[in-house]
């Protein structure tokens, strides 16, 4: 088996495929990447990743390289897991799959199944089919299955094992079976289905998680207007099990490298629909950038004045990752450090996969959240990572020169804070809590 992109995606699928007993190559065109993976160092943080892939290597199931030929050279099936970003239209874009496509027609000498694992448009299979015909045919022949990922980051390699649902979308019921058979011991429930419904879904999907959280963000700036605790209101919410459980959690909106792009494409597919006005998907991007600029609004009411010393704790766009891709902690830290404040970052995970990229942004990074916090001004905690709930806040309110906490993702306990001796803030919080007991 070859994995073509051993991205976020790529790699906790080519090592849990490893782990199932499948004898997989993983391909990437990233030298640095590759050559780290040849050495044991991980590309990003990811719980409980390490140890796979170190065991799928020990018993000789998964290697890697940037050579295509030698990806492909003994495998049946290629899953493409090549990173699939939004252009300013809103369509994905897809040149880093068509380029794979190109190489695999070009270099395959064997009958492939391609498994599509990349999040791509209704469509894409079509260009992939158009590309394929216009191209001069080598010796192979291609079978192309969608099978769109639904893994997490933070728990991927969880979900892996545990995927809430697996999808394959083909032309013929017999083609996704053959590949429904590879994940064979996986559980839960599977979906055969046509291209088409395979990666709506995906799409939908994640666009839901998104307008549930747009949703969410609407509430708290109307619970902030009344007194009332958008986290008491979420838990009143969540009880009606029709909701199912979890994101509909108040922040500072959604970002990362998937429910922004995904529902901008699912956005633009509308309208190439000819579906002029797709009041929903326009509704949820437009709350999630009034939801930005209202947190740094609250900001600004923590830091009362210019030129502040600022600690931002959290910089990864959710707890439990490294992945700072279009994540709205990074964005708050550089708008405040374009507006003249000076910018102290930590995080548990980031700062050793992105430090360049956040130095580059003028950001000044530090490892250790107490010399992070030495001197600052506020306490800006942007990402929700559970850590930070351990946090001594008494011992922090000795090192930091004014105690003023602003809580994004509503990491905090309000008292708790309000007790160490700070003043606190948070999207859609009130000033004590203790307002709802469910019985
Ligand atoms: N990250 C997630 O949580 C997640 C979850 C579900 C679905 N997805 C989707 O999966 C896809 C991959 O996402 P990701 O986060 O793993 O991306 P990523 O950027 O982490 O990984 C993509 C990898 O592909 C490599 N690559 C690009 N062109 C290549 C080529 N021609 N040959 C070999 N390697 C090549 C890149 O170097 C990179 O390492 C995207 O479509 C994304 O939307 C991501």
């Amino acid at each position: 088996m070859c994995i073509v992109g051993t991205g976020y995606v790529g790699l906790v699928t080519g090592a849990g495929l490893a782990k199932l007993g499948h004898s997989v190559m993983c391909v990437d065109n990233n030298h640095a990447k590759i050559d780290g993976l040849k050495h044991g160092v991980m590309p990003f943080f990811e719980a409980d990743l390490v140890g796979l892939v170190q065991e799928g290597v020990y018993e000789g199931r998964l290697d890697f390289t940037t050579s295509f030929d030698d990806g492909i050279r003994d495998a049946q099936f290629v899953i493409v897991a090549v990173a699939t970003p939004q252009m300013s239209s809103g369509d994905p874009d897809l040149s880093q799959l068509k380029v794979v496509i190109t190489d695999l027609r070009q270099i395959a000498k064997q009958h492939l199944t391609v498994i599509v694992k990349s999040t791509v448009p209704i469509g894409a299979f079509k260009m992939i089919r158009e590309m394929l015909k216009t191209q001069t045919a080598g010796q192979s022949s291609l079978a192309l299955v969608a099978c769109p990922e639904f893994l997490v980051e933070g728990t991927a390699v969880w979900d892996f094992f545990h995927p809430t649902r697996t999808i394959f979308g083909a032309d013929t019921e017999q083609e996704a079976r053959n590949v429904g058979v590879l994940f064979e011991s996986i559980p839960g429930p599977r979906i055969y289905t046509t291209v088409e419904t395979a990666v709506l879904i995906k799409y939908a999907s994640n666009s839901f998680l998104a307008s549930r959280i747009a949703f969410i963000n609407e509430i708290a700036q109307i619970a902030e207007r009344h007194g009332v605790d958008v986290h008491d209101v979420s838990r009143g919410i969540l009880l009606d099990e029709r909701f199912g459980k979890g994101y509909l959690t108040a922040g500072m909106g959604f970002g990362g490298a998937c429910l922004p792009k995904d529902l901008a494409a699912l956005t633009y597919t509308a309208l190439q629909a000819g579906i002029l006005h797709p009041i929903l998907c326009e509704a949820i991007t437009h709350q999630n950038s009034v939801q930005f600029t209202h947190s740094i609004e609250l900001i600004e009411s923590v830091l009362k004045g210019g030129n502040r010393r600022i600690t931002v704790f959290g910089v990864s766009f959710k707890a439990g990752t490294s992945d700072v891709r279009s994540s709205i902690p990074v964005r708050v830290a550089k708008t405040l450090r374009d507006r003249g404040h000076t910018v102290i970052v930590t995080d548990p995970a980031a700062l050793d996969f992105a430090h360049e990229e956040l130095t580059n942004l003028g950001l000044i990074c530090e490892a250790n959240p107490w010399v992070a916090a030495k001197d600052s001004e506020a306490q800006l905690f942007l990402t929700g990572w559970p850590e930070y709930r351990l946090l001594d806040l008494r011992r922090l309110k000795q090192v930091v020169t004014r105690a003023a906490i602003f809580d994004g993702p509503g990491v905090l306990d309000p008292d708790s804070v309000r007790s160490a001796g700070f003043t606190y803030v948070g999207v859609g919080r009130i000033n004590s809590s203790g307002h709802m007991r469910i019985q």
